[in-house]
């Protein structure tokens, strides 16, 4: 297995495994790589709908996404589809899977199915880097805090997703500086899409805050990208990085297919 780092911060291609087969000690092997850099890249796979499955379930029990459209026969995996007309896409923004859950989704394994013929690519940034880069002020002031997240903007009508209202949930509480459950790295854990406010703080008093962070933790020093290619899967920790789907390819059409894998609750880093 051949590791190959993208960018100083964030990304790695792991050559030589093939993830229809991948043993024990590969996966084991993964594992480590994606902790050490928040998302990993393979190419050239021949992933079935079903050996994706069964490479989720090496990771971790399977975490159904509730509102996007499953793929036809595999309620599993949730459908990522751009149509040739759409302006806008699925994940255009930068964001945390699942961050609106009270066990938020551990990683993401996402797989290309068509392809636009140019664009379309995916942007990560390091939330371990973007915090380590703020000033020992700010991230002692941020440790303390805790932020609600919420499904909400799945209800916003942006004609992405066929939502259903059923499946909205409560807001959930998570630190803003989390504790990685695994390495016990720190790493910031706010995002556009789902964050709302600093607990004990109004919307209005956090957006401020929320918005430099923001405006920060993506910085391009903190981030890669990967251009996919056929056969190409990517897998990320969504404790340790945010991402990005670029829509740079209107009049032509994408499909992906994703899995996300069950997390746990997470716990503060006492120090930044
Ligand atoms: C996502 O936000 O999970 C989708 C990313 C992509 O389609 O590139």
């Amino acid at each position: 297995m051949k590791i190959t780092k993208l960018s100083g911060n964030v990304g790695a291609q792991i050559d030589g495994v093939d993830l229809c087969k991948s043993s024990p000690e590969q996966i084991e092997a993964i594992r480590q790589a994606l902790w050490d850099n928040g998302v990993v890249v393979f190419r050239d796979q021949a992933l079935t709908p079903e050996a994706h499955i069964a490479l989720a379930q090496q990771f971790g029990e399977i975490d159904v996404n509730r509102f996007f459209t499953p793929v036809a026969q595999y309620p599993m995996i949730a459908e990522v589809r751009t149509a040739a007309s759409q302006t806008r896409v699925i994940g255009g923004t930068w964001h945390t899977d699942h961050s609106y859950d009270p066990a938020p989704a551990m990683c993401s394994i996402l797989a290309a199915r068509e392809l636009p013929p140019y664009g379309g690519d995916t942007l990560f940034a390091s939330q371990t880097a973007a915090l380590g880069a703020l000033s020992p002020g700010l991230r002692a002031t941020l440790t303390g805090l805790r932020a609600w997240h919420s499904d909400g903007s799945f209800g916003a009508d942006t004609g992405l997703l066929d939502t259903d209202a059923s499946q909205f949930r409560p807001p959930v509480l998570h630190p803003v500086v989390i504790k990685h459950p695994q390495s016990g790295q720190a790493a910031l854990y706010v995002n556009g899409d789902f964050t709302t406010h600093f607990d004990g703080w109004t919307k209005e008093e956090s957006a401020p805050l929320l918005a430099h962070l923001y405006a920060f933790c993506s910085r391009p020093e903190f981030g890669c990208r990967i251009s996919w290619q056929p056969g190409s899967v990517a897998i990320w920790d969504n404790r340790l990085v945010q991402h990005f789907a670029c829509a740079d390819y209107t009049g032509h059409s994408r499909l992906m297919h994703r899995i996300t894998v069950k997390g746990q609750v997470l716990a503060a880093a006492h120090q930044a």
